[in-house]
């Protein structure tokens, strides 16, 4: 195959095609949906006051959220390739220059840090799949559930076994490439959690303070606002829709020419939303029935959920079960964070996937260990933003995700033809494409510029200086 089949924009893919477009959308809701719906949503909202994070949250995620995801989608279709080399390869075909693969490395290492914290956490979720099997939450309270928690994550033995089983079943995974069988598992999962979901919803609205959660979750108090605030919401944006690491890119390059990427988008950013809110409407009722602490951190839903599975009739067999399907959404997005470096590697090294996934997989797992002390032995030391883990976290979701997605939507808003866009859209001048364009070319790139430099502070001094001054 030869770059020179590029100029129409139907490049054949290196890697063969998804099976069909809903697998497509499989695949990305996958990736998508994990724990930064069901973990670090209500952590992180809870965290930032609620409210006005949930509603800025929620205006990121459509506003500057889904167009890049369908810019990054289209960029994967046209490049064809692995993300460093779509990009380089589209840097080069629209005039902006190979340097436009950087996008495509930062992708990787970011991959590489979310990962190894991401696996750390799942791991504790594969530790409560056993606890709740073992009736360990059974008519449990709240210091019972807590003291749980703080045994498994101080334990780093623990924490680092579950851990290493995570990631050697992602590996395993990857490295085989089955993705068909994840696509059907996909189908499962993503209705059966939120129907789990809707029967823990029940259960706090029941049990929990429940009028207490919803006005936490949606009534605004501004005056908590600050610009770490928006950029919280932004970077949690960025995550939960697994954007702006080539995430999607390397799934957009399987993806047949006719799919419409405005409409897969869209019912990915859906799905995932619905998970995300439903999860926060969940946790927050128990959180305050029981005097549970909303900003308690990481450690959040591994605290308060328990208590509703311990109370209610058939606990033990939906706790059980809740903690496998979460389990299965965070395998399926922990697949997708190796997919760009797994990608590259076998195309850039000529090796085979096995040799790079397992490579690959060594070196995140090693990673993880500073994760996985950051609650015991390094629990205590703390730079920047505190642990380890903490940093880790700051950096890819608030920093690198919106960096990239940054750099995407200028390449799509600014570099590429219009020509070469409208191959991929196929919404010829509607309002849609004049939307899509719109929120590409200014809002999403002047919303990201701004709320970086509000979050160091510079906006409100740039603010406060007399125009000409
Ligand atoms: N979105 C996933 C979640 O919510 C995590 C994830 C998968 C991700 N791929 C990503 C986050 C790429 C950022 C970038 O759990």
């Amino acid at each position: 195959m030869s770059d020179t089949e590029a100029g129409d924009g139907r490049r054949s893919s290196l890697h063969g095609f998804w099976s069909s477009k809903l697998a497509f959308i499989l695949a990305v809701t996958g990736s998508a949906v994990g724990l930064g719906n069901i973990w670090k949503f209500p952590y992180v909202a809870g965290e930032n006051g609620g409210g006005a994070f949930v509603l800025i949250y929620l205006l990121c995620v459509f506003g500057i959220g889904l167009p890049i995801m369908m810019s990054e989608t289209m960029l994967g279709r046209r490049g064809r390739r692995n993300p460093v080399a779509s990009m380089m390869l589209l840097g080069e075909e629209e005039g902006g220059g190979r340097w436009w693969g950087v996008v495509g490395l930062s992708g990787v290492a970011a991959g590489f840090l979310i990962l190894s914290f991401y696996s750390v956490i799942a791991g504790w979720v594969l530790a409560y799949v056993m606890q709740s099997m073992a009736g360990s939450f059974v008519a449990a309270d709240a210091a019972t559930v807590k003291s749980l928690f703080n045994a498994l994550a101080g334990n780093w033995q623990a924490t680092a076994g579950w851990h290493t089983i995570f990631m050697v079943i992602t590996v395993v995974v990857v490295a085989r490439g089955v993705e068909r069988g994840l696509e059907q598992a996909v189908t499962l999962m993503v209705p059966a959690l939120i129907g789990i979901l809707l029967i823990l919803l029940g259960f706090s609205a029941a049990t929990g303070e429940f009028e207490m959660g919803v006005r936490f979750m949606f009534e605004p108090d501004w005056s908590k606002v600050s610009g770490e605030t928006v950029l919280a919401a932004l970077g949690q944006a960025f995550f939960t829709l697994s954007i702006g690491m080539g995430c999607v890119m390397a799934y957009g390059a399987y993806l047949p020419q006719e799919t419409s990427i405005p409409a897969t988008a869209t019912a990915v950013v859906c799905a995932d939303t619905s998970v995300a809110v439903l999860s926060g409407l969940v946790i927050f009722p128990i959180v305050f029935a029981n005097g549970i602490d909303p900003m308690a951190g990481p450690g959040l839903i591994f605290e308060a959920l328990p208590l509703s599975f311990g109370n209610m009739p058939g606990g033990v067999f939906f706790g059980t079960l809740f903690f496998l399907l979460v389990g299965f959404a965070a395998l399926t997005s922990a697949i997708s964070l190796m997919e760009p470096a797994v990608a590259w590697w076998v195309e850039s090294f000529a090796t085979t996937r096995a040799r790079a996934s397992i490579i690959i997989g060594l070196i995140i797992w090693a990673l993880g260990f500073l994760s996985v002390f950051s609650f015991s032995l390094l629990a205590d030391f703390r730079f920047l933003n505190g642990t380890f883990m903490d940093n880790f976290d700051f950096l890819t979701s608030n920093v690198m995700l919106p960096l990239g997605g940054l750099l995407i939507t200028v390449f799509c808003g600014w570099v590429m033809s219009e020509n070469s866009v409208n191959d991929e859209l196929n919404i010829g001048q509607s309002a849609l494409y004049r939307t899509w364009r719109f929120l590409t070319r200014f809002v999403a790139p002047v919303a990201v510029v701004l709320v970086f430099l509000h979050a160091v502070g510079w906006l409100d001094w740039l603010m406060a200086r007399p125009i000409g001054s």
